[in-house]
């Protein structure tokens, strides 16, 4: 795979609940160290579309490559096996052990005698917390205590050790305040100079704009344009939310208006 190719593609990806379209002949791609955002109002067919990504929901059609090659994600074991990994709003943690406890939940490292080898997890959740969030102290505490922002960097420590290349995020900060929003805008940074994608999707254009280089945004199931953030203007972005039309600056999507 050389650099051009992206991490993933998904083209023409639809799916519909009983007659419902909720995602539409959607194509969207990613490419290593970059942020894509997904925006569109509520219903739009944002969570939709990542789930058939992470393996939540198979498309009734389209195609999905990972690193070029065509793959079949039936399972979210098998999205794992692809090194897509989803960071949910619930962040689904388990809140009465400790961050090591956290990010080895199900694949814990055992000892030649084969018991929990919890200096070794200690020692690397320790690694790869340093990565992300190089002010974290609270190891020994259950994640319980620890503040959204930090809840946040566990679950993203707990995906990028397992060698996630592909991050979705299904809008990470609803539930934070603005230091913790703060926060988890530092640790995308963060990931994205290690090269990892990230799918960040919000219904809040101000939460992506600054963060993404490109966003998509949806309608109705269907993408209403994607654009580079340098080549649109927030407001014409909000535009393509609300009105569906498409400006100059972005690329329509299938049966999309043009402004
Ligand atoms: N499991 C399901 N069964 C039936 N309909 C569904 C299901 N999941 C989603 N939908 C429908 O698909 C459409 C898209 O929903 P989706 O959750 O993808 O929107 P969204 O863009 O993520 O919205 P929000 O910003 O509210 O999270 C909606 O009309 C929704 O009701
Ligand atoms: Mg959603």
């Amino acid at each position: 795979m050389d650099m051009t190719t992206p991490l993933v593609e998904m083209r023409d990806i639809s799916i519909a609940f009983g007659g419902i379209k909720a995602v539409d002949a959607v194509s969207v791609d990613l490419k290593a160290g970059e942020v894509v955002g997904l925006l569109g109002h509520n219903g739009a067919g944002k969570s939709t579309l990542i789930k058939i990504l992470s393996g939540a929901y198979q498309a009734d059609s389209g195609e999905i490559r990972v690193g070029g090659e065509l793959v079949s994600i039936g399972s979210p074991r098998d999205a794992k096996r692809h090194g897509i990994e989803t960071i949910y709003q619930t962040l689904a943690l388990a809140d009465n052990v400790d961050a090591a406890a956290n990010i080895f939940l199900g694949r814990e490292l055992l000892t030649p005698w084969h018991t929990l080898d919890d200096s070794t997890m200690e020692a690397e959740t320790r690694k790869v917390m340093g990565r992300l969030n190089p002010h974290f102290r609270r190891f020994k505490e259950p994640v319980k205590a620890l503040s959204g922002g930090q809840r946040q960097s566990v679950a993203i420590a707990r995906a990028i050790y397992f060698n996630a290349r592909v991050l979705i995020m299904d809008e990470p900060t609803a539930a934070l305040g603005p230091a913790e929003t703060k926060q988890v805008a530092e640790l995308i940074l963060e990931l994205k100079r290690q090269g990892i994608g990230i799918f960040l999707i919000s219904h809040d254009l101000h939460d992506v704009f600054d963060l993404a280089d490109r966003v998509s945004v949806m309608k109705n199931g269907r993408v209403v344009g994607t654009a580079r953030t340098s080549d649109v203007t927030q407001d014409e972005v909000l535009g393509m939310i609300i009105s569906g039309k498409c400006p100059t600056g972005a690329v329509p999507g299938p049966g999309a208006l043009r402004d």
